[in-house]
C-alpha cells in the first residue's frame, strides 16, 4: 500500500499531519527545536500570549500526581510585541503552521491581542484560551459562561480572517452548548480540552501543593474525560476538533480521532519525552497502513456501537 494521506484542514489552515503540541507544554518553539524536528509537526501551538507581558504565579507552580500533573503557571509571557520580536523570526524559518494561543484579563483584551498580532504572516491561526483554571482574572470564568464565551469569540472574529479555535473548559455540564455557541459565533474549530480544575494538599504543612492554591490537572489521568468531551462535542457540531488530554502514545491519539477529533495535541508528555509528537505521527501512519486505511480523515468519528 502507498503511504496514507495524513493531511487535515483546520479552517483554512492546512496541516501535513493531524498532530500538534498543546499550548504551554512546548514553549514558543526554540526551547524544543534541538530535540524535535519542528518541520515534522502538523502545527506548532505556542504558550499563551496576552496583549502585554505577564509574570505568572508564584512558585511552586507544578506538582506531579499519580498519572498526571497539577500546574498553576499563571500564563507568564512576553506579550504580543515580545512574541513578534523574539519568536516570529525564529518560527518563520520552518514550514510548519503556527497556532498562537491567546488570552486576556478582560473580553476587550482578547480583541486587543489579536489586533496587535494579526498583520504577522508567520501566524496561521489563533487558539483562544477561554478555560485556564490558574488565573484569577478572566480566563477560567469565560469558558464556563456561554454568553461571555460567545462574546469573546464574536469579538475575535471581527479582528481576523485567520482560523480561530476556542479552547473549551472541561468543567461544563453540556459541552454541546459550548460547541454550538462557538460555531454560531464564527469559530473555525474547537480545541478540547484544557486542564481540569484540581488541587492537592501537603498533609504535613496543610498547605496547598501549588502556591496559587489550586490549578489544572493534565496527563493520562484526564484522557477518558477528554475522549468523552470530544465525542459529545463532535455529535453536536460539524467544526473540526483538536483533541487533547493525556496523549502519550499513538494509540491515545487514534482513540481521539475515532471519538471525533480531526487533529490532536500532545501536552504533558512533552515534559517526559520531547519526541512524543513525532512518535505519535509515525504511529498513526503505521496504524493506517496496518488497517489498510488510505486517509486519516476516514478514522474521524467512527466509534462502533454495534
Ligand atoms: C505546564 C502547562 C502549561 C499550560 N499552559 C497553557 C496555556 O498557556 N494555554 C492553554 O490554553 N493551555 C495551557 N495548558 C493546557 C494544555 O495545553 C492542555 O490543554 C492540557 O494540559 C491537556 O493536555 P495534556 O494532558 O496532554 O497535557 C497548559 C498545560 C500545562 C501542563
Amino acid at each position: 500500500m502507498s503511504k496514507p494521506n495524513l493531511s487535515v484542514k483546520i479552517g483554512s489552515m492546512d496541516m501535513q499531519n493531524p498532530v500538534t503540541v498543546a499550548s504551554g507544554t512546548f514553549g514558543y518553539g526554540p526551547e524544543y527545536a534541538e530535540l524535535v524536528d519542528l518541520n515534522r509537526l502538523g502545527a506548532i501551538t505556542v504558550k499563551g500570549i496576552a496583549p502585554d507581558t505577564h509574570l505568572g504565579n508564584q512558585t511552586p507552580r507544578t506538582y506531579e500526581t499519580r498519572e498526571g500533573m497539577l500546574n498553576a503557571i499563571g500564563l507568564p509571557g512576553p506579550g504580543a510585541q515580545g512574541f513578534i520580536d523574539t519568536y516570529i523570526p525564529f518560527l518563520s524559518k520552518y514550514s510548519t503552521p503556527v497556532i498562537v494561543n491567546i488570552w486576556g484579563k478582560t473580553i476587550e483584551e482578547y480583541g486587543e491581542v489579536v489586533e496587535k498580532l494579526d498583520d504577522e504572516d508567520g501566524i496561521h491561526a489563533y487558539e483562544i484560551n477561554l478555560s485556564c483554571p490558574n488565573i484569577k482574572e478572566g480566563g477560567s470564568a469565560f469558558g464556563t459562561d456561554v454568553s461571555i464565551f460567545s462574546d469573546v469569540i464574536k469579538l475575535v472574529r471581527t479582528k481576523t480572517k485567520k482560523p480561530i479555535i476556542p479552547k473549551l473548559a472541561p468543567n461544563v455540564s453540556d459541552i454541546g452548548a459550548f460547541a454550538n455557541a462557538a460555531e454560531d459565533s464564527g469559530a473555525d474549530s474547537l480545541a478540547i480540552m484544557n486542564s481540569y480544575p484540581a488541587m492537592g494538599i501537603n498533609i504535613k504543612t496543610r498547605r496547598p501543593v501549588l502556591a496559587n492554591g489550586s490549578g489544572g490537572l493534565s496527563g493520562p489521568a484526564i484522557k477518558p474525560i477528554a475522549i468523552k468531551l470530544v465525542h459529545d462535542a463532535a455529535k453536536t457540531t460539524s467544526l473540526p476538533i483538536i483533541g487533547m488530554g493525556g496523549i502519550f502514545e499513538a494509540e491515545d491519539a487514534i482513540e481521539f480521532l475515532i471519538a471525533g477529533a480531526t487533529a490532536v495535541a500532545v501536552g504533558t508528555a512533552n515534559f517526559i519525552d520531547p519526541s512524543t509528537a513525532i512518535r505519535v505521527i509515525d504511529g498513526i501512519e503505521n496504524y493506517l497502513i496496518e488497517n489498510k486505511i488510505n486517509d486519516v480523515k476516514q478514522l474521524v468519528g467512527t466509534v462502533n456501537y454495534e
